[in-house]
């Protein structure tokens, strides 16, 4: 099972500590980035200070943000941009312009930039919504909890949607978010599912933070 600690904080320091305590113990971090708008939490980052940040590790931007604010977040260097399937607004202008064109314009323009695709499916969402896609992806998020904020409990029927996906042979990474601890993981990997991005079950306590990731890591 692949880890993605997810970081979802309010400020620069929170942020470089958290990044410091993971690097090395995982091959991704879970960038939570909100705008107050599509959900009611909001984070702050200058896309700068972000692109100037020694990593020292890959991260992937989940990005909760309405769909005029998605193109910005592609001037940063992570490796993989996630969108919201829901942020695309489903009455565009023009006639010309529908709904499906404009998630491949994106996702295009994603690959332009050489970062690899997701998108993100809230709970009340099918997931067939995003099946014209699938062959474009190389991950979907599937949310087991209302995003915005970390510490929900999971819930356990997002599951279904990773069966839907691989009965529709999608060969991407299918990834879980949202209430994911050690209760609950080896549902998540007998599901098929290959990857969680967690927050509580890894930062609840910073001592064992090492001891709470390979946990969760071993199983498959
Ligand atoms: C919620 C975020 C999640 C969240 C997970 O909007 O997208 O990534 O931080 O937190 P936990 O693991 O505590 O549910
Ligand atoms: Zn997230």
């Amino acid at each position: 099972m692949q880890v993605y600690p997810s970081v979802l904080v309010k400020d620069f320091e929170e942020f470089e500590a958290k990044i410091n305590l993971v690097k090395g113990l995982v091959d991704t971090v879970h960038l939570d980035i909100m705008d107050g708008v599509f959900v009611e939490n909001s984070t702050i980052y200058d896309i700068d200070k972000i692109n100037s940040f020694d990593w020292g590790v890959d991260y992937e931007l989940h990005l909760m943000v309405k769909e005029s604010e998605i193109e910005k977040w592609l001037n940063t260097n992570a490796k993989r941009i996630i969108f919201h399937y829901e942020a695309i607004n489903q009455k565009p202008k023009t006639k010309n312009q529908n709904h499906k064109a404009k998630i491949k314009n994106l996702i295009n323009k994603i690959r332009e930039r050489k970062k690899e695709v997701g998108i993100a499916v809230n709970m009340e969402t099918d997931i067939e919504n995003i099946f014209p896609f699938l062959n474009e992806l190389d991950l979907v998020l599937i949310m087991s909890i209302k995003p915005g904020w970390s510490g929900q409990k999971f819930t356990p029927e997002a599951l279904e949607k990773v069966k839907k996906l691989r009965d529709k042979k999608f060969n991407g990474i299918i990834e879980i978010d949202g209430g994911v601890n050690e209760e609950n993981i080896d549902a998540i990997a007998n599901s098929g599912a290959g990857a969680v991005s967690v927050a509580s079950a890894i930062w609840k306590d910073k001592s064992k933070i090492k001891d709470q990731i390979s946990k969760l890591q071993i199983k498959n």
